[in-house]
């Protein structure tokens, strides 16, 4: 048995902040902000949306299009550094209750970027073992929570969204995922961090006041590290795949900055039509970035059943991976 990718959806939320909005909040400019990214806007979600209704609304549309019927899934994982509530009950729990999608498994993973590549290796594992038959994934951001609006270094970066995917066994090994590597090193667990309101530093007048419930980053240092990391992990899967990067249609890498993404192209040879790029209108959506990028070249008819695509995400932990899959549903316009 062998998992493919047979649907996906994606939610944006409505009120988008442009790059002019945070020169009122922040030092900063428009300019250094699109050199610097590549970001011009970024949606935000609404006080009363949490991070399963974001990715509620993405696995509806990701559901519709899929050819299974809502009572045929038998697993909900979704991928968040935003979860709807710290401890429990998990997103994924949140998103199956609004689904009506009750009785089945359902848990959340933490790998912050690199959730999508991550959850699909998870779902693959459940499908190819037997245990599962179609898996709804998710990747649901509400970053807008977790986001210091004062600190200039990371607020520009980061937007609201939520993208989803309906994975399901198949005999057709040419509908198939290729294969995905995954991988993390936790001596750079303090390049990305939510340092407050975890058992290490538990939620206290003093963890607010010094803005520790807010994500940090070192910026600079994990730019280099993911440019480096991303570069050996997409050509060590491609080789161990024997493709070529001419024979990808679609590069869909994480979301972070165009300067990366050009970086990984540029070393691959990829031509602008192989890159997806949609940093510019969402920002950084963590792990909702790269389904929502796929819904993108989805809807817009670039993407086509049997079509390659090379997925890679970098983010928090440190964790990185890639993937290597076909899209395996039905085409946008015979939906
Ligand atoms: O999604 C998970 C993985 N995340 C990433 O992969 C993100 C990786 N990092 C990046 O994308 C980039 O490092 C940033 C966009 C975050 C920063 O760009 P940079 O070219 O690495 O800039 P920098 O951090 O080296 O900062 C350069 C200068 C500094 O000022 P000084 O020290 O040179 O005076 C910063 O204080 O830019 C300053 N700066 C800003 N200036 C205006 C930092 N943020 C801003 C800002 N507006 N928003």
């Amino acid at each position: 048995m062998y998992a493919a990718l047979k649907s996906i959806g994606s939610y944006v939320p409505e009120t988008i902040l442009s790059n002019k909005d945070f020169e009122k909040m922040v030092d900063t400019t428009d300019e250094w902000i699109l050199k610097r990214t590549g970001i011009s806007t970024r949606h935000i979600a609404a006080e009363d949306e949490a991070t399963s209704d974001l990715g509620y609304k993405a696995a509806q549309i990701a559901l519709d299009r899929a050819p299974v019927e809502e009572s045929e899934i038998d697993l909900i994982i979704c991928a968040t550094i935003s979860p709807d509530y710290l401890c429990m009950p998990s997103t994924a729990c949140m998103i199956g209750e609004k689904l009506g999608i009750n009785n089945v498994a359902a848990f959340d993973i933490s790998a912050a970027c690199s959730g999508f590549v991550y959850l699909l290796s998870v779902a693959k594992a459940f499908i190819e073992s037997g245990m599962k038959k179609n898996v709804l994934i998710v990747g649901a951001e509400k970053l807008s929570s977790i986001v210091d609006y004062s600190d200039r270094t990371t607020c520009v970066l980061f937007g609201d969204g939520a993208g989803a995917a309906v994975i399901s066994a198949t005999e057709d090994k040419s509908e198939a995922i290729v294969d995905i590597h995954t991988s993390a090193d936790g001596r750079y667990g303090d390049f990305l961090i939510t340092p407050g309101c975890g058992s290490k530093n538990p939620c206290s007048n003093e963890v607010i006041e010094n803005n520790m419930q807010f994500m940090k980053m070192r910026g600079n240092e994990t730019f280099k590290l993911a440019v480096k990391t991303l570069t050996k992990d997409v050509i060590d899967i491609l080789d161990k795949n024997g493709i070529k990067s001419a024979d990808i249609k679609h590069f869909v890498p994480h979301q972070a900055n165009y300067r990366i993404i050009n970086a990984v192209g540029k070393a691959l040879n990829l031509t602008p039509e192989q890159v997806v790029l949609t940093v510019g209108k969402y920002g950084n959506t963590s792990s909702a970035s790269v389904p929502m990028a796929m819904n993108d070249i989805y809807e817009s008819g670039r993407l086509q059943k049997g079509e390659l695509m090379l997925l890679d995400t970098f983010g928090g932990g440190l964790t990185w991976g890639s993937c290597l899959l076909p899209f395996s549903g039905t085409n946008y316009a015979d939906l």
